[in-house]
């Protein structure tokens, strides 16, 4: 098994995706069987009946009790069991751990580690989200075979654009722009400007600029799982670069990951934009977006075969490993005083 931060909160699923169904999930090699409540909040437990580990995904919602489809045993919305079919008594040790889950940003969060940590003010929010002046748009869950650090290799990497996602997010003008970064507690920030250069594709589509632009990336990981990439653009000459985006186009592209096992992982994805569009527009961008994660996708299920294929093989390093490098020893460090405490 992986070392897993598990003191965190993961986003696990669209918030839309559950309802008064049992709907079965894996993350961090843990299966957990969600449903909403009656009243409306997400329960999150084990997917394993203690009596013979039957999926509990497997049984049937009734009211607010889960009740187990090979013999009936029911739990409540705490793991409690309270229904043994055919006695009257209920074995003390009868109980199903639960998870604390909360939702935000149109996802259900999960906290996987110790209950009494798990506080809802610390889930990851984006204020823009919330902005009405802001447009928020819902992506997919991209499914990807590939370790979920790979994934956040790739969203601590504004050098891959210009070579993966020519149709879209990048061109030719960034390749030899080098990359900056700067590390902070739990957060990893990788970032460069492309200036006086041709829009992107999906800016040329979507923006109304005259001739070249100034162009960003910043790419805010929040370790574990989390990353937050700014990027936007502004006519060359308005002083974007020293800080003026008063006439810019700015998209936050938000990918909450979840890493499901070693080799496979979630990538729920989502845009929030500093303008209005109609509902073709937002469809199209999320084509635009789609198409650009389909290509990293390949990529990274590419080089996990790879990994496999050629195991132990040494690989080179260049400059723009820096700030995914980081990520990870942080990511490790992470998990092993987590183990530190609990020893
Ligand atoms: S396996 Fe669940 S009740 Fe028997
Ligand atoms: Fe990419």
């Amino acid at each position: 098994m992986q070392n897993y931060v598990t003191n965190t909160w993961y986003p696990l699923t669209w918030s839309r995706d559950i309802g008064r169904e049992l709907s079965a999930h894996r993350i961090i090699e843990k299966d957990v069987v969600l449903f909403r409540s009656t009243e409306g909040t997400v329960i999150a437990m084990e997917d394993a009946c203690p009596h013979r580990l039957l999926p509990l995904s497997m049984g049937k919602l009734k009211g607010d009790h889960v009740e187990c489809g090979y013999h009936g045993v029911t739990f409540d919305c705490a793991g409690s069991c309270v229904r043994v079919p055919g006695q009257d008594m209920v074995p003390a040790n009868a109980r199903v751990q639960t998870y604390p889950t909360h939702e935000n940003m149109g996802l259900v969060w999960i906290w996987m580690g110790d209950p009494e940590l798990a506080d809802p003010a610390t889930v990851f929010d984006l204020e823009q989200y919330h902005d009405p002046s802001w447009t928020s748009v819902e992506g997919d869950a991209l499914h990807i075979r590939a370790n979920y650090l790979s994934l956040a290799d790739n969203l601590c990497d504004p050098a891959h654009v210009s070579f993966v996602h020519q149709t879209t997010l990048g061109n030719a003008a960034g390749e030899d722009v080098p990359v900056q970064y700067a590390q902070e507690e739990g957060k990893m920030l990788t970032w460069r400007w492309v200036n006086d250069a041709p829009p992107i594709p999906l800016f040329a589509k979507f923006g109304n600029f005259k001739g070249n632009v100034d162009r960003w990336h910043y790419y805010h990981y929040y370790a574990p799982s989390i990353a937050i990439i700014d990027f936007g653009s502004a006519d060359t000459g308005t002083g974007a670069p020293e800080g003026n985006r008063d006439d810019c186009i700015q998209i936050f592209a938000c990918h909450f990951m979840t890493p499901v096992d070693q080799e496979n992982s979630i990538d729920h994805w989502l845009h929030v934009k500093n303008f209005k569009a109609d509902e073709e527009t937002n469809l199209a961008l999320s084509a635009s977006f789609r198409e650009a994660f389909a290509e990293d996708k390949a990529i990274l299920e590419a080089i996990e075969i790879n990994e496999n294929k050629y195991r132990g093989r040494k690989k080179i390093k260049i400059a723009i490993d820096a700030a995914p490098r980081r990520m990870r020893k942080m990511v490790e460090q992470m998990s092993a005083e987590e183990s530190l405490v609990e020893a």
